[in-house]
């Protein structure tokens, strides 16, 4: 009986959480529900009024309700539920641009497994653009998948990644089409989100194409925090669509630096890019970490900057590079999302994305803050980007060193110059790629040399003995 009663009561909340067609779902003072019926949208007219609008005719705002749909955005954070750590995982994009389908995917989901990447940590396997017909269901307004490309749907295909034990990415934009002219969700969060959730998705990476003139940032916003800039608010509408579904929703927000998109990020989503695309160039890798760097203080538990895709397995780098572009998302505790065919990827770049003790040092349970640059001896040169590095983990400290030159490199520190090794005391040196300690023990004041190759990374832990 009581149990029968509690089962009608929660039944009957969920039918009352949604406000009907042009319903209230929002004003200050207001106490009813929030969230509109699939395919309406809450639409904010003024800080004390907010009405269900179908969600297509929301799109297109007038230039000048900009301003009332600012003071009433929604504020939600992300879910505490998912992301706390940067993601592990494979997106479609580079590899295979707009040329992709269910056995692509699959195929990646099940190298996951194969090839041990799953056992390592790695779990998301991430759509991006191109996956949906060019038009929403003309009644329902929900996204449709491309049925040419994902024959048995998205909600197949999640199944079928479910069942491996991983765990699945869409994405959308916050505009009104993607970059490649898909449907956008901008003023169709709500049904996107839930249809997301219907599916089984875990992750949304969120672009920032094809945005209107009346939703974009030309200038500083009132008061000064970009938190309440256009930009954010459009993020910010996908967020509070995201949290209103049953399943977390780790999210990923695409938008290229722009809005000082590091100042509210976190505030948002799990993640933020902060530059345009990747491209399989050691200028890329050298820039990107010299952009993370400058924005070092944003990244902590659920809040990353996000360094852009993998490269591993693309163009021309080195393997003293592609060590270097896996340490360096390492340390800086960037998402990880492996961008290549995984079927092509060579032993040596197999053992590269797999290593225990760096994927250790990014998944860290209980220290979330990144590796920061320091100065090794006293007249060590300064470069860019900076080449000596340190942090901590709950293993000890780390040094990692980036040889920034175009020769082999003999590189070295004084152990009383890593901060938070202290000025006393001996210490023991373990090699993080190779998994063994270095022979001998070190004084705080001994001098630590390695010889290391063109665009190479060495990576130490080091613990007091
Ligand atoms: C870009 C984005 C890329 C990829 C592409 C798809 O804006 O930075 O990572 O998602 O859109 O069209």
């Amino acid at each position: 009986m009581f149990t029968q009663a509690l089962l009608t009561l929660s039944l009957a909340s969920v039918v009352f959480s949604q406000s009907g067609p042009y319903g209230q779902c929002g004003g200050q003072a207001w106490t009813g529900p929030t969230i509109c019926q699939p395919g309406w949208l809450c639409t904010p007219f003024n800080a004390r009024y907010s009405q269900c609008l179908p969600a297509s005719s929301t799109v297109l705002m007038s230039p000048t309700g900009t301003d009332s749909i600012k003071a009433a955005a929604p504020t939600d954070p992300p879910s505490t539920k998912v992301g706390r750590l940067p993601a592990l995982g494979w997106n479609s994009w580079n590899a295979y641009r707009c040329d992709i389908n269910e056995a692509k995917v699959i195929a990646a989901a099940n190298q996951f497994v194969s090839l041990g990447l799953q056992a390592a940590g790695y779990q998301y396997i991430n759509i991006d653009d191109c996956w949906s017909n060019k038009a929403r269901d003309a009644t329902t307004k929900r996204i449709v998948p491309d049925p040419t490309k994902f024959p048995n749907g998205i909600s197949g295909l999640a199944a079928e990644v479910h069942a491996l034990g991983l765990k699945i990415g869409i994405y959308s934009d916050a505009g009104t089409a993607t970059c490649a002219g898909y449907p956008g969700s901008l003023g169709f969060e709500s049904v996107d989100a839930m249809t997301w959730n219907e599916w089984g998705i875990d992750y949304l990476k969120y672009d920032n194409c094809n945005v209107p003139g009346n939703w974009s940032d030309s200038s500083t916003p009132p008061g000064g925090d970009w938190y309440n800039s256009n930009s954010a608010i459009r993020y910010r509408q996908m967020t509070a669509a995201l949290v209103a579904q049953p399943q977390p929703i780790q999210y990923s927000i695409c938008i290229w630096g722009n809005a000082h998109v590091w100042d509210w990020g976190g505030r948002v989503g799990h993640s933020w890019r902060m530059s345009g695309d990747s491209s399989p160039t050691w200028s890329y890798i050298t820039s990107i970490i010299n952009t993370n760097l400058a924005h070092l203080a944003s990244i902590q538990f659920g809040a990353h900057n996000d360094m852009d895709m993998m490269e591993i397995g693309n163009g021309a780098l080195t393997i003293q590079e592609q060590r270097t572009h896996f340490a360096a998302w390492v340390f800086l505790k960037s998402p990880i999302l492996l961008g290549t065919d995984m079927s092509k990827l060579t032993a040596a770049q197999l053992a590269i994305i797999k290593n225990t003790e760096l994927l250790g040092f990014h998944q860290d349970i209980a220290v979330g803050t990144p590796a920061a640059p320091f100065k090794a001896y006293s007249t060590a040169p300064t470069t860019s980007p900076p080449e000596y590095y340190s942090g901590t983990s709950s293993k000890g400290t780390h040094v990692f060193i980036i040889n920034t030159s175009a020769n082999t490199t003999t590189k070295h520190f004084t152990l009383s110059s890593v901060p938070g090794l202290g000025t006393s005391g001996n210490f023991r040196l373990h090699d993080m790629w190779t998994g063994t300690d270095i022979s001998g023990t070190y004084e705080a004041t001994s001098s630590f040399s390695v010889s290391v190759a063109a665009h190479d990374t060495a990576a130490y832990r080091i613990t007091k003995v």
